[in-house]
């Protein structure tokens, strides 16, 4: 089966990747030259762990173009992966999904299987498939069908190839078969269901897991006034399997490229067939009051931030990527600065984009112990492992004013109980509160 994949971000790499893992003669067309010459060197030009690798053993079943042309013509399935980026007021860009449909109606020279990967709202599918019926140049049968993507950065390559499951969502029962066998060789339940559901089990799923979070934040917020403890708090309710432990880790708010995006477009959409989600509405709201967190607890020990020392530790929106999108290191760092304060950043993968992003006045640190030095205040923004792992009394030794604010809880109370270290988190109740109270 030749298949095409339009758009190499993480969805459509890293499915074109792991479909040609499995055997299929994939071509993955971008429009970025420079990023398509990179991909022929068998380079992954975005930072996803294991990615590399699987892309350069099944380079042989890779083609890497910028010539949609060549990719479509023939192709008995073609991806669109490209992005659906939030419109100003919240709801989902779908130009450049349009512009592959018509592409795909311009060039296509056979019958073929449109399956839509993108993030679109309930009714995309329908008007991708008048479109391409309108403007197709070829009197071929051009199928559309929906197949959202579930994966994760990160852990995106182990997403795709051990998928909790396949969605199909089809009006025809051909291109449910066509993809039932693309994904033959992939270890996951597949289901066939209607197309708008398709669309809305995506929209459904990412935004209750960002519920969810909303959920146990505004809960952990509550434990820090009534002092209980989110920690044992998450750990009681998980055991119960209707609720789970997974996605109920408080902290500073969600990011990323999804949760915030697809929140705000299902919420647009609702508003726009009249039918309000209060609930998302809420879950949105709480998460961006949520981001502020840590720099509202700064100012319980400081009065202002003006040359202040703070080190950031974690600028990407979660570990295991380089990735800035919704990060709330993007919303902190700013008003710190605003406010006078000298930063000292520390990311082991995400430094290099928050450079782009603030390339003047920050200093950027290569370790954490470089970062802490002599520091007024610390911000862990990120769980990353080496965060984790550290040696809390090197905050004690190496910061001037051991004040360490953790977005992401990523130590145990206790660690914290013989040191002078004020060690305030999400959630739970502060160790050390009064020993560098500025008043
Ligand atoms: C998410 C979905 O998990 C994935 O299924 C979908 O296809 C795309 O969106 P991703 O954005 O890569 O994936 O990251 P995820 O691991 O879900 O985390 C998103 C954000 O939620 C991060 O900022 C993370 O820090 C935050 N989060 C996650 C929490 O605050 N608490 C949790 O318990 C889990």
């Amino acid at each position: 089966m030749k298949i095409a994949v339009a758009g190499t971000g993480y969805v459509g790499l890293v499915t074109g990747v792991c479909l040609a893992s499995k055997g299929h003669k994939v071509t993955c067309v971008d429009v970025d030259e420079n990023k398509v010459k990179k991909m022929q060197r068998g380079e992954s030009p975005i930072y996803e762990p294991g990615l590399p690798e699987l892309m350069k053993e099944s380079m042989e079943n890779l083609i890497f173009t910028t010539d949609y042309k060549s990719a479509y013509q023939d192709a008995d399935v073609i991806f669109i992966g490209v992005g659906t980026p939030e419109k100003y007021d919240g709801s989902a860009n779908l130009t450049y999904v349009f512009q592959v449909a018509k592409q795909i109606a311009q060039t296509a020279e056979k019958h073929c299987v449109v399956v839509l990967k993108s993030t679109v709202p309930i009714g995309t599918n329908d008007k991708i498939e008048s479109y391409i019926h309108n403007k197709q140049v070829n009197d071929v049968k051009i199928y559309v069908a929906s197949n959202p993507e579930f994966l994760s950065q990160g852990t995106a390559v182990h997403d795709t190839l051990h998928a909790s499951r396949i969605v199909i969502g089809v009006t025809e029962e051909y291109p449910a078969d066509v993809l039932k066998q693309v994904y033959e060789n992939f270890d996951a339940p597949k289901l066939v269901v209607e197309r708008r559901s398709a669309e809305m089990i995506k929209y459904a799923s990412n935004d209750f897991l960002a519920l969810k979070i909303s959920y146990i934040n505004e809960i952990a917020n509550l434990c820090e006034t009534v002092g209980a403890d989110i920690e044992e708090v998450t750990a009681g309710m998980g055991f119960d399997e209707r609720i789970g432990h997974r996605f109920l880790k408080s902290g500073i708010g969600y990011g990323g490229s999804c949760f915030p995006k697809d929140t705000k477009a299902l919420n647009w959409f609702a508003n726009f067939n009249d039918n309000e989600l209060r609930t998302i509405k809420a879950a949105i709201e709480v998460n961006e009051n949520q981001k502020f967190k840590l720099v509202k607890k700064a100012k319980k020990y400081y009065n202002d931030f003006l040359f202040l020392n703070v080190a950031i530790l974690g600028c990407t929106f979660k570990p295991g990527t380089d990735d800035l999108r919704e990060a709330p290191s993007l919303v902190n760092i700013p008003i710190l600065m605003e406010d006078g304060a000298y930063i000292r950043v520390w990311d082991p993968v995400g430094q290099e984009n928050f450079k782009k992003c603030f390339p003047e006045k920050i200093q950027y640190c290569s370790c954490i112990e470089d970062a802490i030095a002599g520091a007024d205040l610390c911000l862990i923004l990120t769980e990353w492992g080496e965060v984790k792992e550290f040696d809390i009394k090197k905050y004690e030794e190496l910061m001037k004013h051991p004040i360490v604010l953790d977005g992401r809880n990523c130590y145990n109370l206790s660690d914290f109980a013989n040191t002078r270290i004020t060690y305030d988190s999400i959630g739970r109740r502060t160790v050390n509160p009064d020993l560098y109270i500025e008043k």
